[in-house]
């Protein structure tokens, strides 16, 4: 039987995890419908973790890591997909317990397939990945909770990172002003371009400790957690709306009743691995009013035995944009 490259991670009888390049045969994947040749996938904070193990993400060793894949169709015993076409997946366990995306070849349950959407590519799809998706359907359930253009400023933070660039690339499209939050003050320029109004740059402003700080912001896309979102939740104008999906710079979140009450603040939790009717509208939005105009800066490519090199640089929070794995 032929085999294809694929970084598997594995865990040791101490709990140590390990990821290494091997060589993979179909049969050894997770069971599924549908087999995809990968085009490209892309590098996400949670796949940092997984491969270098500083998170818990994987349910099942071993496992080949990867949450996203866009590539085409080779085989499907399922009458909804065809050899040739061009498809994602995100989510389901992809990545966590199923065998993920950083492989040339994924086999996946055709429930779990998306089509890629009409005018976009697959290069497209690949760069927006899991990051990209989840900023978003933040965005979009933050529409759905009274957020709209010309409502007033919406910072996103953790902004050089896959879902704060391609979160200021969305929001600056559909006509916000954007107003970026990093730690790296070098990529200054990086952020205006993609289409941020204003860039604030981490330590060099006060967040305070006030139960309701100065009124700053209509909506936040964040991807921080920690200091970063108490903060907005004291920051936001009259029923701001915060999408919060991540936890880059940590888990807790300290404040008190008083934004929701005295402002009506809606914080929105989001989760990328969303009902399957939920991720079809929001891809249809990525297509057209949503549509990134910046792909090309935001992904970077790198090839598949620079996967664990970059996810550990990608865990401290040092690259600037997205990885995508370009298969050949
Ligand atoms: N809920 C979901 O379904 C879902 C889906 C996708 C992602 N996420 C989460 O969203 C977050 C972002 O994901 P991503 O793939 O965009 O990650 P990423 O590309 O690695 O970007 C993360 C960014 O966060 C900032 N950051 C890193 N460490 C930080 C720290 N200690 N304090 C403050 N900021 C820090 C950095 O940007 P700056 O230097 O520009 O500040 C970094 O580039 C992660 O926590 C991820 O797990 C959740």
């Amino acid at each position: 039987m032929s085999t294809f490259k694929a970084v598997r991670v594995t865990q040791g009888a101490d709990k140590a995890v390990a990821a290494a390049l091997v060589d993979a045969t179909i049969d050894e994947l997770g069971a599924g419908e549908v087999v995809i040749a990968a085009r490209f996938a892309s590098i996400n904070y949670k796949d940092a973790l997984a491969v270098t193990g500083r998170g818990r993400i994987m349910t099942r060793f071993p496992c080949i890591a990867g949450i996203d894949v866009a590539g085409v169709v080779e085989s499907s015993t399922d009458a909804r997909f065809h050899v040739g076409d061009p498809v994602f997946v995100n989510g389901f366990g992809l990545g966590v317990s199923h065998d993920g995306g950083f492989s040339e070849r994924v086999r996946v349950p055709a429930d779990w397939v998306i089509p890629v959407p009409q005018g976009m590519t697959l290069l497209d799809v690949g760069t927006m990945g899991v990051a990209g998706f989840t900023a978003a359907l933040a965005i979009h359930l933050m529409e759905l909770n009274g957020l709209a253009p010309g409502g007033g400023r919406v910072l996103v933070n953790g902004a050089t990172g896959g879902c704060g660039s391609i979160g200021i690339d969305m929001l600056a499209r559909r006509g916000y002003e954007v107003v970026a939050l990093t730690g790296k003050a070098g990529s200054r320029d990086y952020l205006l371009d993609l289409g941020a109004a204003e860039v604030l740059v981490r330590g060099e402003f006060e967040m305070g400790k006030k139960a309701l700080e100065k009124a700053q912001f209509a909506g936040a896309l964040d991807s921080v957690g920690g200091e970063q979102l108490s903060w907005l939740t004291r920051s936001m104008t009259e029923n701001g709306v915060i999408g919060a999906f991540g936890n880059a710079g940590g888990a807790d979140l300290a404040t008190s009743v008083f934004p929701f009450i005295l402002r009506g603040v809606r914080l929105i939790g989001v989760n990328s691995n969303a009902p399957m009717a939920v991720r079809q509208q929001v891809w249809a939005r990525v297509a057209t009013d949503l549509r990134p105009r910046h792909l090309d800066r935001v992904g970077f490519p790198i090839t598949l035995d620079q996967v664990i090199e970059h996810c550990s640089r990608s865990v401290e929070g040092q690259v600037q944009g997205r990885a995508i794995v370009h298969y050949g």
